[in-house]
């Protein structure tokens, strides 16, 4: 049976290692990258799964960013959900269901702020209801397709309407707990 841990149980060189392995070493540069630069995971929404054999298979991280608006001097806090990432041998196995299921699970019962990523609407739309509906007014600082711009909101903060607008970015006045960095 496969096992769903905090992310905080791995290690950061097997958590680099996983990652350089779902996305490639060049995963730097990707404009997810810049949306939360300088930020550090969020313990209490990113998750690791391993094998029943204890194999270390796939991650799940968030993140604290925000939308901005500097001409109003406003920013609206959001988490980023993403890099969802399982080891390709492992793929369409369900892991990827099982972190974003428990994500979204802890995210409706504790999170102060609408979930956002840059994913594949017929994978995380399909499952947990994110959409690109409202995201049209939203900028990044580096290319996003905008319908792989998607959003969903949690129990305690809806998800923001389609006249929203502003520059994705590492959130400077809402900070949120701490955890370890990129
Ligand atoms: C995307 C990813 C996280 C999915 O996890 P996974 O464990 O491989 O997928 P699951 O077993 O949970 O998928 C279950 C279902 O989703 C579908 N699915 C998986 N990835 C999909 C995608 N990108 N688009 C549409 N459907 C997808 C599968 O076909 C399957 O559908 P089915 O049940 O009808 O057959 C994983 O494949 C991965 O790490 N890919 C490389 C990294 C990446 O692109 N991450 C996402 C961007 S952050």
């Amino acid at each position: 049976m496969p096992k769903l841990l905090p992310l905080s149980s791995q290690s950061d060189a097997a958590i680099e290692a996983l990652l350089d392995a779902a996305f490639g070493p060049d995963r730097h540069g990707r404009t997810a990258y810049a949306i939360r630069s300088g930020m550090r995971w969020l313990p209490r929404f990113s998750y690791a799964i391993l094998r029943g054999d204890g194999e270390f298979a796939g991650l799940l991280q968030s993140w604290p960013v925000a939308l901005i608006d500097e001409d109003k001097g406003t920013e609206i806090p959001l988490i980023m959900v993403g890099p969802v990432a399982v080891m390709p041998q492992w793929q369409q196995g369900g892991y990827g269901r099982m972190m974003m299921d428990r994500l979204v699970a802890d995210a409706d019962d504790m999170a102060d702020a609408p979930l956002m990523m840059i994913g594949d609407p017929e994978y995380y739309g399909r499952f947990w209801g994110f959409s690109a509906e409202s995201t049209g007014g939203w900028k990044a600082p580096g290319p996003v397709e905008m319908r792989r711009l998607l959003m969903r909101g949690v129990k305690q903060a809806p998800a923001l309407p389609a006249s929203s607008a502003g520059m994705l970015g590492p959130r400077q006045l809402h900070p949120a707990e701490t955890g370890r960095p990129a």
